[in-house]
């Protein structure tokens, strides 16, 4: 094996120096339960407060793996960890303003609970195994691997996990009315758009310099590949929350291959469709079961009692000394589309 280092495109002293608790002092709090947000909406919050809580239980599975030898890795890691819990703190704060307490019940758009019956068979296989995103199947398949080209899996695995986060961040704007989760969401894409940078230049790197880390790669996402939430949620949850955000207008059409444009960049992954080949899949349960994943609003119920507006982001510092530009085409045209919205009167300048 060589020993040349591997060149990562990513500043990660600067991001370790700089991470910190979301900055959310500025999120007029009290004003969030005077607009409305569609069933849809909620739905997403939902998802994804759930998701951004979840993500100490795929740093579990991830340091299971060899990645957990990579100091470059671990370092990232622990930062990261600690600026997603405060993303689901701050979802889980904005329902609360809302009006919607904890613990809510999870629905579809059209109001139902999702059920339990219809379940995944590599979601199933997977907690059956004890993992979250597939992440501890793959050593039983590649055992003999050379780490770094292993690694590759696990860290391409993120980018794409990020860039469909940061992007169905994108589309709760686009779709969503309310002012204030606009601003909000839009300072959370901010660090989403950092993480993703780094497990991107992580894959990438390991992707240029090995042939077999390309083909192990490719292999694992066609063949293996599920979105963010899958084996957390049910498979009728993350149909939902994709046809909210990617299935429901050429819009999200755009978004979706936005996403799979920005993967097909990365060395060895030319012509994957990850995301609109599962919108596809996506819809053709649809057609086969009427009201699947449905995304009729009905009326919301709100919990009992007035909403209170958290205090504590009131602490957080203004700004960060690392705010990264978009490095993707999707974020670029997202980030422009949004800065065109906010200056249409539609949100919040920020
Ligand atoms: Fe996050
Ligand atoms: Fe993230």
């Amino acid at each position: 094996m060589t020993t040349t280092p591997t060149l990562v495109e990513f500043d990660l002293d600067r991001y370790l120096r700089n991470s910190k608790k979301v900055d959310l002092s500025d999120i007029d709090w009290e004003d969030i339960p005077n607009h409305e947000l569609s069933d849809g909406d909620v739905m997403c919050l939902h998802y994804m407060m759930d998701i951004e809580t979840h993500t100490v239980i795929y740093l579990r599975d991830l340091l299971a793996t060899r990645a957990a030898t990579d100091p470059q890795i671990t370092a990232f890691l622990s930062c990261w960890a600690y600026e997603e819990l405060w993303h689901g703190e701050a979802f889980a704060d904005f329902l609360r303003a809302y009006g919607i307490e904890e613990p809510i019940e999870a629905r579809l758009p059209d109001g139902r609970s999702p059920l339990p019956s219809h379940r995944n068979r590599w979601r199933d296989l997977r907690v059956s195994l004890g993992v979250g995103n597939g992440l501890g199947i793959v050593p039983t398949m590649v055992g003999s691997m050379a780490a770094r080209d292993f690694t590759a899996i696990h860290m391409m695995w993120g980018a794409i996990n990020e860039l469909t986060t940061l992007t169905g961040y994108y589309a709760l704007i686009r779709r969503s009315d309310h002012p204030v989760l606009h601003k909000l969401l839009r300072k959370v894409v901010q660090d989403e758009r950092r993480h993703f940078a780094f497990y991107r230049a992580q894959a990438k790197a390991r992707m240029e310099r090995s042939r077999t880390a390309r083909g192990m790669v490719r292999w694992v996402m066609k063949h293996m590949w599920t979105p963010v939430g899958a084996g957390v949620k049910s498979e009728e949850e993350v149909d939902a929350l994709a046809l909210y955000l990617f299935g429901n207008s050429p819009e999200g059409r755009e978004h979706a291959a936005g996403i799979d444009e920005t993967i097909a960049e990365v060395p060895g992954l030319r012509g994957l469709t990850l995301i609109q080949d599962y919108l596809d899949e996506a819809l053709a349960r649809v057609a086969e079961r009427p009201g699947w994943a449905g995304i009729d609003p009905v009326g919301l119920s709100r919990g009992n009692g007035g909403p209170v507006a958290p205090a504590h982001w009131r602490e957080s510092e203004q700004g960060r000394g690392d705010v990264m530009p978009a490095t993707s085409a999707v974020e670029r045209r997202e980030e422009e589309a949004m800065a065109h919205r906010l200056s249409n009167g539609s949100g919040q300048p920020s």
